[in-house]
């Protein structure tokens, strides 16, 4: 059974008391008992300072990028031995817009994911089509390329610790989401991707999340799919309420 995960890319949005306005609103939102995991990935600025809100929380914390390298002369970069030292569970690898903006490659994709899993932090690994391969019929083609080399040499046992997110590009900041049956057919095609490229029981157990332009009004229809396991939250995830109800739609 996967629990499922509902991360929030608050992308480079909210200073720090933006973010900690934010954060505290969540805590008192997610009380209780809640049968999902969630997370937030503030910017690197913000990351200590909600880490401290997050004490007797059941939110996560994750970055939303790193570089590859422990530690050295790489000026501006911040290292997964930092973001372990702040306490990041999780960091977002490859999203689409490092991919696109910051030339971030499949190789340089697997160098981070494999970092992650070093440091003991796990990687959310982002794939997805552009509207031009989708419209191509290209998608699953760029998807398990993706695949394939951004999970290169990553072994069984470190699998278990790798989420993948499929985020079509065309959807994320669009308004224009996918499908349900469009995202769960690519969910399914991961999750078969995945069962070739290792085992059965570590694809039924692999998280796939679906993101682009998900919110309240359309996150019980998405996250209802039966190879969906949670969201990757952009635009509505800077809103309390907003990200609030997407939870309790996944939830139900
Ligand atoms: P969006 O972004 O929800 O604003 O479409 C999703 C993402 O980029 O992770």
């Amino acid at each position: 059974m996967r629990t499922k995960l509902i991360a929030g890319n608050w992308k480079m949005n909210n200073n720090v008391s933006d973010s900690l306005k934010l954060v505290n609103e969540l805590n008192d939102l997610i009380k209780g008992e809640i049968n999902a995991e969630i997370l937030v990935c503030p910017p690197f600025t913000a990351l200590y300072a909600v880490k401290q809100k997050l004490e007797n929380s059941i939110i996560k914390l994750g970055a939303q990028n790193m570089h590859f390298e422990s530690n050295g002369a790489f000026t501006g970069e911040i290292s997964p031995i930092m973001l372990k030292d702040i306490g990041a569970d999780f960091v977002i690898i490859g999203h689409s817009e490092r991919r696109q903006y910051f030339n971030e490659t499949d190789d340089l994709v697997n160098l981070k994911v494999k970092a992650a899993l070093t440091n003991g932090i796990k990687p959310i690994l982002c794939v997805g089509e552009t509207l031009e391969q989708r419209e191509r019929n290209m998608q699953e083609e760029t998807v398990k390329n993706q695949l394939i080399n951004g999970l290169k040499d990553i072994d069984d046992k470190n699998m278990n610790n790798v989420v993948v997110a499929y985020e079509p590009i065309w959807a994320i900041g669009t308004g224009r989401t996918a499908t349900s049956i469009q995202a769960n057919e690519m969910a399914y095609f991961i999750r078969d991707t995945i069962k070739d490229l290792y085992s059965l029981n570590i694809s039924q157990n692999l998280l796939i999340l679906y993101g682009g332009s998900v919110k309240g009004s359309n996150a019980k229809e998405l996250m209802s799919q039966s190879d969906i396991d949670g969201a990757l939250v952009g635009g509505a995830s800077l809103k309390a309420g907003e990200f609030v109800s997407i939870i309790q739609n996944a939830m139900q």
